[in-house]
């Protein structure tokens, strides 16, 4: 049996990973494929209690110590979940993965990308997306969509407009660096232009 693919699905909050993520796996189902979406942090067990951790509001949780959770919840969740399910032909769609650490800690609280990619290896050896898309949207269109949703503000979404801006910015370094592996669609499109978008980016792999 062949080797499942890797797709990873990056942007600021609100742009509609979420949303984009639950189409493409009934999508992709409905084509044959066999694919399971998992999110980011969580996903498996330990890894879900570390992301209770990150998201509480009520917690100072230190940059360093934040970037070293996620990159502790990643590899729970590569070791527990994705890598079996790749060696079994399962593709694998991921809401958020290792660039969103890159963005938010190496870019957001300036911590570096090159630092956070270090410890981001340590934790994942190796392991490479097949494609990511990367939703770009206004920092304000995410910031208002994220306001219409009927739950409270999690501890990252919190944050202040120049930390998105540049998480923002980190990403589009991250674009240009890689524009092979990473595919920009627009965000701000309906949910169907999105998807389509998204289905186009990854036609070679289909
Ligand atoms: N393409 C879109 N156009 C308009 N609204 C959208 C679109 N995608 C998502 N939304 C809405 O915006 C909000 C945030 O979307 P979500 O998928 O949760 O974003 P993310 O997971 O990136 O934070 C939700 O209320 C969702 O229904
Ligand atoms: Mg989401």
């Amino acid at each position: 049996m062949s080797s499942g693919r890797l797709i990873t699905i990056e942007g600021i909050d609100g742009a509609g990973k979420s949303t984009l993520a639950v189409a493409l796996e009934a999508e992709l189902r409905t084509r044959g494929v066999p694919v399971e979406l998992l999110r980011e942090p969580g996903g498996v067990r330990a890894a879900e209690r570390i992301r209770e951790l990150v998201k509480d509001p009520d917690l100072h949780i230190d940059p360093r110590a934040e970037a070293l959770l996620f990159a502790a919840a990643r590899a729970q969740l590569v070791e527990d979940a994705v890598k079996p399910l790749l060696r079994d032909g399962t593709w694998v769609l991921l809401d958020r993965f290792v660039d969103s650490s890159l963005a938010y800690q190496g870019g957001g609280r300036r911590l570096g990308i090159e630092t956070i990619r270090e410890i981001n290896e340590f934790a994942i050896r190796g392991l490479r997306p097949d494609r990511t898309l990367l939703l770009v949207v206004d920092t304000a269109l995410g910031r208002g969509r994220l306001g219409a949703r009927a739950r409270p503000l999690e501890r990252l979404e919190r944050e202040q407009e120049d930390f998105f801006r540049r998480t923002a910015g980190a990403y589009l370094e991250l674009l240009a660096e890689d524009p092979t592996r990473i595919k920009r669609i627009d965000g701000s499109a309906p949910p169907d232009r999105v998807l389509a978008a998204a289905l186009e980016a990854i036609s070679d792999l289909l």
